[in-house]
């Protein structure tokens, strides 16, 4: 009876520390619309108003501002815009009130040391073009709107007065689309931001390669060509790249990433789950199916396989030369299976994350942003690297060819 009662009682204790290990790790943060940018058509795909999410600074990081582009992909024709337009991904109407926050986005300083204290701020994505778009015309049957850099736009002048215009440190990042993002825009994000402050930026998995599928198609460079000629792109692209080249070329960060004159870091697995899926080996280059398994698993690949990927690996490292030598520049190429590092808490920073030079993303990251280290690691190809939390997707969760 005793001992029964003891055991219900440390039972029930560890439900409570349980419980209250959920609740401090699990923070939710509320939505804000963004209303004011209506007037200046910055809207969603359809037509409904930009959201974000704003935990405020604290303590010494009140001056502070991380900014977290949303990723999910891009539509690049009607059809698909269409399909996006009544989700979350094309309209504020369609997301959650309250948003999580984890990983870089924490506000508890065991995890993540660095920017726990800062404004944290994640911005929603959902014009489909990485915030690049501006159409004015809007077709009255589809009632379609790309107004991409609109968005962008609006949301920074709505924070700038909100306090960021008295930035001291800011960080332009996203993961995916929105580590594109980060990149396309880390220039204008640094022109928007006060003289003196300390302003970088940071891109999780946005560091897309334009190479050619298995089958030997440029898949991707079309797929993006068709994205900025539907989302009229070209003119809010990096200038010193549609100077030079063709427009929907300037989606690549490989031919922008050279002339971005602010400090840039990435961090890219260079075994990219979403780029093996949808840039080396997309559904449309495999009819027969040879590569669905491995793509759910890398466990899974043939020896064949294994070998085209490494091949991608290598064309991975030649496009990041374009980033160029300078100690602005910091990199964290590891060699997971994996897309999007720093939103998550077990890959972010927590004793078994992945990590380069024994140090985790969320060490790395927060060094070079404040000076302390440089940082330039490229891991040694798969599988040697055994810190790494490789992805294994349910085809049922996640089926191909969806961006996400
Ligand atoms: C739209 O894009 C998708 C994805 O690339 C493609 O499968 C589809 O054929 C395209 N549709 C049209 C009408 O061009
Ligand atoms: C890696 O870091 C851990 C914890 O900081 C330390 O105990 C360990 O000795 C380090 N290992 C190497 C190889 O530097």
């Amino acid at each position: 009876m005793v001992n029964g009662s003891v055991k219900v009682k440390q039972w029930i204790y560890s439900l409570l520390t349980l419980s209250m290990i959920f609740r401090t790790e699990g923070l939710f943060v509320n939505i804000t619309y963004l209303l004011s940018g209506m007037a200046k058509g910055a809207v969603c795909l359809d037509g409904s108003s930009p959201a974000y999410h704003h935990d405020k600074g604290f303590g010494t990081g009140v001056n502070s501002w991380l900014i977290q582009m949303e990723g999910g992909g891009w539509c690049n024709n009607v059809t698909t815009c269409l399909s996006r337009k009544n989700t979350r991904l094309g309209s504020s109407k369609q997301m959650v009130k309250q948003l999580a926050f984890s990983g870089i986005l924490s506000n508890k300083p065991q995890f993540n040391p660095d920017f726990y204290n800062w404004n944290r701020v994640k911005i929603r994505y959902c014009d489909g073009s990485s915030f690049t778009g501006d159409v004015q015309a809007v077709n009255p049957i589809t009632n379609l709107h790309f107004r991409g850099a609109r968005v962008f736009l609006a949301v920074m002048e709505d924070l700038l007065a909100k306090g960021m215009k008295n930035a001291e440190n800011a960080i332009l990042s996203g993961c995916s689309a929105g580590g594109l993002t980060s990149i396309l825009h880390c220039d204008s994000f640094k022109a928007l931001l006060p003289m003196g402050a300390k302003v970088k930026c940071f891109s999780d998995a946005g560091y897309f390669i334009n190479v050619k599928d298995i089958s030997g198609a440029p898949h991707i460079e079309e797929f993006f060509g068709d994205v900025v000629r539907l989302h009229g792109s070209a003119k809010n692209l990096p200038p010193s790249c549609t100077s030079r080249l063709k427009p929907n070329l300037c989606f690549f960060p490989q031919n922008v990433a050279q002339h971005v004159r602010t400090p840039l870091f990435l961090v890219n697995a260079a075994y990219d789950s979403w780029q093996i899926k949808n840039i080396l080996a997309p559904s449309v280059a495999d009819p027969r199916g040879v590569w669905r398994n491995c793509k759910l698993d890398i466990l899974r690949c043939s020896s064949r396989q294994l070998q085209t990927m490494q091949g991608f690996r290598l064309g991975f490292l030649r496009a990041l030369i374009a980033l160029g030598p300078s100690s602005s520049r910091g990199y964290f190429i590891n060699s997971c299976y994996a897309h999007c590092q720093t939103e998550v808490q077990e890959t972010w920073f927590r004793a078994d994350s992945p990590k380069l030079a024994n140090k985790t993303i969320a060490i790395a990251l927060g060094d070079w942003f404040f000076d302390k280290n440089s940082f330039q690691k490229i891991d040694c190809p798969y599988p040697c690297d055994k810190t790494c939390h490789n992805r294994v997707f349910d085809p049922n969760v996640h089926p191909f060819d969806i961006d996400m």
